[in-house]
């Protein structure tokens, strides 16, 4: 079985949402949420290049004057939501792209000022991504400045050749001088993203690439197994290849699952705690400002055009694209917008898709779900709502339960992308089923 079936970092995924006909207004939205504990997240959808392997909402390079319309919309944007959700307390807060450090040292500053519409930036957890090439010291003095805690850059492998396989025309030079400059900053915390499956990539030139990655001792480190998906440049690749080599051309051997082992034992002989298959954390302090930073029930407010907003009963966001004509398009909008006061897109959550939400967020954490917190927010034991689904893990010995949690096991974690879309619910897979990907 392929152990990677999908990325369950959110759930109803964003290939679920639909146009919400009646275009409810955000006041209306927000009016009967807890506020106390939000976390706000802000899209920058600009990159120096388009990597082959990314299908993050992005385009690459921007012509003259389009990131100060971007910030424009973005203050148009704030403002709307602000209007609809204040009073209301924020927790964290986050820069994702796309690549944030795009932006001039200048327009991050403005960035900045759009988020302090709704917290002192200096106060809470504030996480910022940015990439070898953006990370300079100008940028970086200006988050630091602001805020800034916790700085993430893709870095995906300290091999150039292993980059480039991958489509990303990076530079050793310039990921070391990033680094560099990050550390210099002194930043709390830094995280690195890195990749494995990438064609190529050996166990050996793996194992170098973590080695690598611990010489600069952050305090986090992602590893992300290759999605090679259809509309990016990886994906365009492996098509014609298919084609050219015929259509019975079988898969090269897959070894993301010993990659993920070896990186997973890497980094827990390093002193590492596992956070979920993908996050592994070095120290005490818990990450916060991070994407897989909901706990489960709380709310996030999203600004962009690739930013999605949840509260308990609505998620939803602008409309959605891989294809790069798309995004574009969908940029273009957003900048002309002159109006954030409705929702437009997006997807209705009903109490078991809400009981479904939790069990899933839950259970992909290695912590895994707290069984009486789950009864105090829905008054039933998960078990009793998910029996049937948490037989078909448990005989697969991913998962153990006592009387307080359900958790994976090792091997349950290591299959996350198989029991996370096994776990959508039928209209939820029925809805992305339908989604034809632009
Ligand atoms: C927003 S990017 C990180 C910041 C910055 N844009 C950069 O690339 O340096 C998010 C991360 O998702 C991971 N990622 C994106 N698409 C992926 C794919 N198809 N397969 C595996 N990892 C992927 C990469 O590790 C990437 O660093
Ligand atoms: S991986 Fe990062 S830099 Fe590359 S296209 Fe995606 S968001 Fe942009």
């Amino acid at each position: 079985m392929n152990p990677y079936q999908g990325y369950a970092y959110a759930y109803p995924h964003k290939t679920a949402y639909r146009p919400l006909p009646a275009r409810p207004g955000l006041r209306q939205v927000w009016a009967s949420e807890d506020r106390s504990s939000l976390f706000l997240y802000l899209h920058v959808p600009f990159c120096e290049m388009r990597c082959g392997f990314c299908n993050l909402f992005t385009q690459s390079g921007a012509p003259e004057g389009l990131t100060g319309s971007y910030l424009d919309a973005l203050d148009r944007q704030a403002q709307a939501a602000a209007e609809a959700i204040n009073p209301a307390s924020f927790a964290s807060v986050a820069f994702g792209g796309g690549t944030p450090t795009y932006l001039t040292a200048a327009e991050l500053s403005r960035l900045c000022d759009v988020a302090s519409r709704f917290a002192d930036l200096t106060a809470i957890p504030f996480s910022a991504e940015t990439s070898p090439a953006t990370a300079t010291a100008d940028r970086l003095a200006v988050l630091k400045d602001r805020g800034v805690t916790r700085l993430s850059i893709g870095v995906q492998s300290f091999l150039d050749s292993e980059a480039h396989a991958a489509g990303r025309p990076q530079k050793r030079s310039e990921v070391d001088a990033a680094l560099n400059a990050i550390r210099s900053a002194g930043f709390g915390t830094l995280n690195i993203d890195l990749i494995y499956g990438i064609p190529g990539q050996t166990h050996r030139t793996w194992q170098q690439s973590l080695s690598e990655a611990l010489t600069w001792s952050p305090e986090e480190i992602y590893l992300y197994p290759l999605y090679v998906r259809p509309l990016t440049g990886l994906g365009r690749r492996a098509r014609a290849d298919a084609a050219s080599a015929g259509a019975a051309r079988a898969d090269p051997a897959d070894q993301r699952l010993s990659l993920y082992r070896l990186g997973r034992d890497h980094l827990m002989a390093s002193g590492y705690e596992q956070v979920s298959m993908r996050m592994f954390r070095r120290g005490p302090a818990p990450s916060a400002g991070t994407t897989q930073y909901c706990c489960q029930a709380d709310g996030m407010l999203g600004l962009g055009c690739g930013a999605r907003s949840y509260t308990s009963a609505l998620h939803y966001s602008p409309e959605y694209a891989v294809g790069i004509s798309r995004v574009r398009r969908i940029i273009d909008s957003y900048v002309a917008t002159p109006d954030f006061t409705n929702a437009a897109v997006g997807f209705a959550l009903d109490d078991s898709e809400r009981r479904r939400r939790h069990l899933i967020q839950s259970l992909l954490q290695a912590e895994g779900l707290d069984r009486s917190y789950y009864r105090e927010r829905f008054g039933a034991d998960p078990v009793t709502d998910f029996g049937a689904e948490l037989a078909g893990i448990e005989a697969m010995s991913w998962v153990e339960k006592d009387a307080d949690r359900i958790r994976l096991t090792p091997e349950g974690l290591a299959h996350s992308d198989v029991i996370g879309p096994a776990l959508y619910s039928p209209r939820v897979r029925e809805l992305m089923g339908a989604y034809e990907a632009r």
